[in-house]
């Protein structure tokens, strides 16, 4: 899809669909009022007659219009005037790229970067139109025969009413675009299926990632260097796969030359059966989903690599598979992690800190800035916080807040959940350091005080995105989250 930036006047821009906002109490936005006036008071008309309540994302589509240079209007209730909050205005926008693309029109003209919102920018509105848009029409292909047809949209242009403005869209457009690029990188490579997206697929991929962005290099280590660097942890758990375990290091060098990079280490367990402590056959397929946290650093890399942000990005993926085999772990099993800690497997299906622990310990050779983990971990996330926020943990109150605000900015939210030191008791183990659960209370915090004994040595965040990475049922596909939150709260790390 094309975006573009315009103020050229309203009335004498052609277009397939001109999309205006009108209010609750049945108020028309600015450039709506100035197009009522020019057509005789048809909108007004219009709302009259169909009693909308100009609630958020309610849209009444006029397919014919007597005059003038649209083919068609669609109007789309933004809440109350002057109170439209950032929701308010996504949910809108969702609802008018959903309702454009049924319409027939190839070609569409924004006039929503006027609304006022609460706390946002033009250029925020900008970027959440395009990345809406492209959310809304991405469409999994890669195994199917039938290519699915995502509508003739084919161009977006974006309305503000001030020429000085034109200029903050455009730069909202180019941070749109680069993170919906990100998005869709990271819901291909997790919509993937685990026979095909394996731990060597997915260190392909960086390959061309670094391809396709001359400024990001990547290493693949493979599992005789894992081995050398004492990775006895991650090792363990592609033990019982026949697929051969990857650390996949991607590095962007923008920032200066003295700066400490932020690391992102991101889970990437391309199928989790349980290990020999199975999982129950439900929903199993949507384990292919358990390599969500890389799939995300993935895409902020590519996010990153795009927007040229002047700052020092490490990406880290450990990759394998946790099956069921002869050579499988087995509970009670005891390993050695790359930081000398030893660990008591008694749970097999406890995988994902297991991998991450050793990603962890070898993240300390960049004294990093700041290390970011983002990992479906626990299905307990799900069961303390739902499908809306990610769970957040950390050990640096900064970072968590800067987190949590951008989050906020970017729609894409976190609830921080707490690593007292009181929790750290359950790890306990008769025969190792630690154990790898901590029984049922409280499994996300458990989950997440393993992995803190492993970052002592920086300022650490941790994100569960077992909620958030991927929808179930009829929807079923990834969401591309937390890939707009990490884009965010790296665009933000240049603001401040
Ligand atoms: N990948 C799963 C977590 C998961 C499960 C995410 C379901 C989303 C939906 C992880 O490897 C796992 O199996 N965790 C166990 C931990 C338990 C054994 C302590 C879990 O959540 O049941
Ligand atoms: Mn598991
Ligand atoms: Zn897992």
């Amino acid at each position: 899809m094309k975006y573009t930036a315009s103020s050229n006047p309203l009335e004498k821009t052609t277009s397939g669909c001109l999309v205006l906002g009108f209010f609750e109490k049945r108020t028309l936005a600015t450039s709506a009022k100035k197009l009522d006036q020019a057509l005789d008071g048809l909108l007004s008309d219009i709302l009259a007659r169909n009693r909308c309540s100009g609630k958020p994302g309610e849209t009444l589509l006029l397919n014919y219009i007597p005059s003038g240079s649209a083919e068609r209007i669609l109007l789309v209730g933004m809440g109350r005037k002057g109170k439209v909050s950032a929701r308010d205005y996504s949910k809108a926008v969702e609802s008018a790229t959903k309702n454009i693309r049924s319409s027939g029109a190839s070609d569409s003209v924004f006039a929503l970067a006027e609304i006022a919102v609460t706390d946002r920018s033009t250029t925020w509105k900008a970027r959440q139109i395009v990345e809406i848009s492209e959310d809304t029409s991405y469409r999994y292909t890669a195994t199917k025969s039938d290519q699915p047809n995502a509508g003739h949209l084919s161009e977006i242009q974006l309305f503000v009413d001030k020429k000085s403005r034109v200029s903050d869209l455009k730069s909202g457009i180019r941070q749109g675009l680069a993170i919906a690029n990100g998005m869709r990188l990271c819901k291909d490579l997790a919509n993937l299926p685990g026979n095909l997206c394996t731990p060597t697929y997915l260190a392909e991929q960086a390959v061309e990632l670094a391809e396709q962005f001359p400024t990001v290099s990547t290493r693949i280590l493979d599992e005789e260097e894992m081995e050398q660097l004492g990775m006895g942890s991650l090792l363990s758990v592609s033990m019982g796969s026949r697929q051969p375990a990857k650390l996949i290091v991607m590095e962007y060098n923008k920032g200066p030359k003295n700066q400490q990079p932020c690391v992102l280490v991101g889970k990437g367990l391309t199928f989790d059966a349980g290990g020999i402590s199975i999982k129950p056959a439900a929903a199993m397929d949507e384990m292919k989903y358990d390599m969500c946290g890389g799939a995300s650093v993935f895409g902020v890399m590519s996010a990153v690599a795009e927007l040229e942000l002047p700052l020092n990005v490490v990406g880290i993926v450990p990759s394998s598979e946790n099956l069921p085999d002869g050579s499988a772990n087995k509970p009670g099993d005891i390993v050695t992690s790359m930081a000398g800690k030893t660990i008591e497997i008694l749970n097999t299906d406890a995988e994902g800190r297991l991998i991450l622990c050793d990603a962890l310990t070898y993240a300390e050779r960049y004294k990093p800035e700041l290390v970011i983990d983002i990992a479906t971990l626990t299905g307990a996330c799900i069961i303390a916080l739902g499908h809306q926020p990610s769970g957040l943990m950390g050990n640096d109150d900064t970072l968590c807040h800067e987190l949590e605000e951008a989050g906020e900015m970017a729609g894409d939210k976190v609830w921080r959940l707490p690593i007292w030191d009181e929790y750290q008791d359950q790890l306990k183990s008769n025969f190792a350091d630690i154990a790898n659960i901590g029984g049922r209370p409280a499994g996300t915090i458990t989950a997440a005080c393993f992995l803190s004994r492993f970052t002592e040595k920086f300022r650490w965040a941790h994100l569960d995105i077992a909620g958030t990475a991927w929808r179930s049922g009829k929807a079923k596909g990834a969401t591309g989250r937390p890939v707009p939150l990490l884009a965010q709260f790296l665009i933000n790390r240049l603001e401040n």
